[in-house]
């Protein structure tokens, strides 16, 4: 972008969730969201969070003090939001009031990593007003500060994050893996009762397990790379699993534990399990909440949703491939 455009009026940021397939869990103690463990994700097409952002009058055709911020068409105000925006004015000149409405088309707070796609959208949307423009990385940078899982939804196909680091960097684009599949199993729409930040926080305080969560994180990550690049869905999906599953090892064992599985989150696991021992190459993953995540192969998926229903009943989910990066639109006038 040419250093000398004038700010937009409008910009308009569709963005979609980054699944982490190795986790992010736990933070440095310096700084703002840095982590303690490198994570490898992919961006999920077809999820998509859209951000408006304006810095002209607002609905009712007057100015209003402050910022305006409406998440699907309720206005709130959100704590965590106005924090960014503050760390964004304190790093960059941005213009002093803006309008922000942002709508997903997904469930927000379910689990589904609206958190990433949300502040993702935010920051590459506020990246319009600033000049010189942001490269990729202090974009990703600029991102982490609303929520960590946000620097690597900056961008698409898959991302990696790497302990200690303040931004992500892609490693390969989302044509990568033509044929790699994930089918997101909505077993609640419900919001999460326990947000990712609080608990990731919680469970490294009080967990025995964590300092070995946190050495594990090692292993898991050169196993996991090398799934990547051999484009071995075994390989990779050994390697999530064992990931989730210490993750939520350190949740189960914080004081008082954290239990984001449900039922029917359990019911998926097991059914994945009977699947993969019936020769179908599915591998499941969970984050902070209920929801469970299968990554496949296109081939197979059609099976695999049949083979789920006759184990588990009919059951919602949406079928998702790696995505593209957020796409901004400016509006001059
Ligand atoms: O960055 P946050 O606060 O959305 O936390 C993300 C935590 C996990 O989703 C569980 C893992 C991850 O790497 O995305």
């Amino acid at each position: 972008m040419a250093d000398n455009l004038p700010l937009p009026v409008r910009v308009r940021v569709t963005a979609s969730p980054s699944l982490a397939l190795l986790k992010y869990w736990g933070k440095e103690k310096s700084g703002i969201n840095i982590p303690a463990t490198s994570s490898i994700a992919v961006t999920l097409s077809g999820l998509e969070t859209v951000t408006e952002i304006s810095t002209d009058f607002n609905q009712d055709g007057k100015s209003s003090a402050g910022d305006q911020i409406i998440i699907n068409d309720e206005p709130v105000s959100d704590p965590k939001i106005e924090l960014f925006l503050r760390y964004a004015r304190d790093q960059y000149p941005l213009p002093s009031q803006l309008t922000i409405r942002s709508r997903n088309n997904f469930p927000t707070s379910a689990g589904l990593a609206s958190s990433s796609s949300g502040f993702a959208a935010l920051a590459a949307g506020l990246g319009a007003y600033i000049r010189p423009a942001l490269s990729g990385i202090e974009l990703s940078a600029l991102a982490r500060a609303g929520s960590g899982s946000a620097c690597r939804a900056v961008f698409g196909g898959f991302t990696r994050w790497i302990r200690g680091s303040e931004y992500a960097v892609p490693v390969y684009d989302h044509t990568y893996w033509e044929d790699l599949r994930i089918l997101l199993i909505l077993v609640t729409r419900q919001p999460k009762s326990t947000g990712s930040r609080s608990a990731m926080n919680h469970c490294s305080q009080t967990s025995p397990v964590f300092s070995s969560w946190i050495r594990e994180n090692h292993r898991h990550e050169e196993m996991m790379l090398a799934g990547l690049q051999n484009r071995d869905l075994e390989q990779l999906g050994a390697a999530m699993r064992q990931s989730y599953l210490f993750m939520f090892s350190t949740m189960f064992t914080a004081d008082p534990p954290v239990i984001y599985w449900l039922p029917e989150s359990m019911a998926v696991i097991r059914a994945c399990e009977k699947l993969r021992r019936n020769g179908l190459n599915v591998w499941e993953t969970m984050d902070a909440g209920p929801q469970v995540k299968l990554l496949c192969q296109e081939s197979e998926t059609g099976r695999i949703v049949e083979e789920l229903e006759k184990e588990i009943g009919p059951f919602e989910y949406r079928l998702s491939r790696p995505g593209l990066p957020p796409a901004v639109e400016t509006c001059f006038d």
